[in-house]
């Protein structure tokens, strides 16, 4: 298992669209475990394989207090969703920047576990929010990209200034 480092936003990485995974393997195992790892490391509740730039179908969630629960979701599809719910969200992407998105309240989804087998669940609250915000990643989009204009404006000029204190140091 390895921790492995983060992108951060506006990295152009980010913006690629993820591929299809293809088989099930050690190899997407072992991606698996790295992404679990850096996620509670980070600490985060969601990770999305493109953060890690490896542009594939994979995303991790644990959205228990106790981090006990970790699901994986490899090709994930939303079959059905309805409601309308607005909630603040954050991303390891976008160190710092939390905002309002509005996504849907209810999502049914499938994907393949990290058997390779299929599954089916039904999203609500703070794991249905995850799953869209992950899932976005996967379409190499960010949610900063989801608000105004002005403020998408705002958070870029403060990662830019924020990255040049860095490097300068
Ligand atoms: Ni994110």
């Amino acid at each position: 298992m390895a921790i492995r480092p983060i992108l951060i936003y506006p990295d152009p990485r980010l913006h690629t669209v993820a591929s299809k995974v293809s088989g099930v393997n050690d190899e997407i195992r072992q991606l698996i475990e790295d992404m679990a790892e850096t996620m509670y490391a980070a600490p985060g509740i969601g990770l999305a394989a493109i953060q890690v730039n490896e542009p594939l179908q994979i995303i991790v969630i644990d959205v228990t207090p106790e981090k006990t629960h970790l699901q994986v979701f490899i090709n994930p599809q939303i079959l059905e969703a309805e409601g309308e719910e607005e909630c603040e969200e954050g991303c390891l992407s976008v160190p710092g920047i939390y905002d309002w998105v509005k996504r849907a309240k209810k999502i049914r989804v499938t994907a393949l576990n990290k058997e390779g087998e299929t599954f089916e669940i039904i999203a609500e609250g703070m794991m249905a929010v995850c799953i869209q915000h992950e899932m976005d990643h996967l379409l190499g989009r960010v949610f900063v990209e989801k608000l105004s204009r002005l403020k998408h404006q705002r958070i870029l000029t403060k990662l830019k200034k924020r990255q040049r204190e860095k490097q300068g140091s």
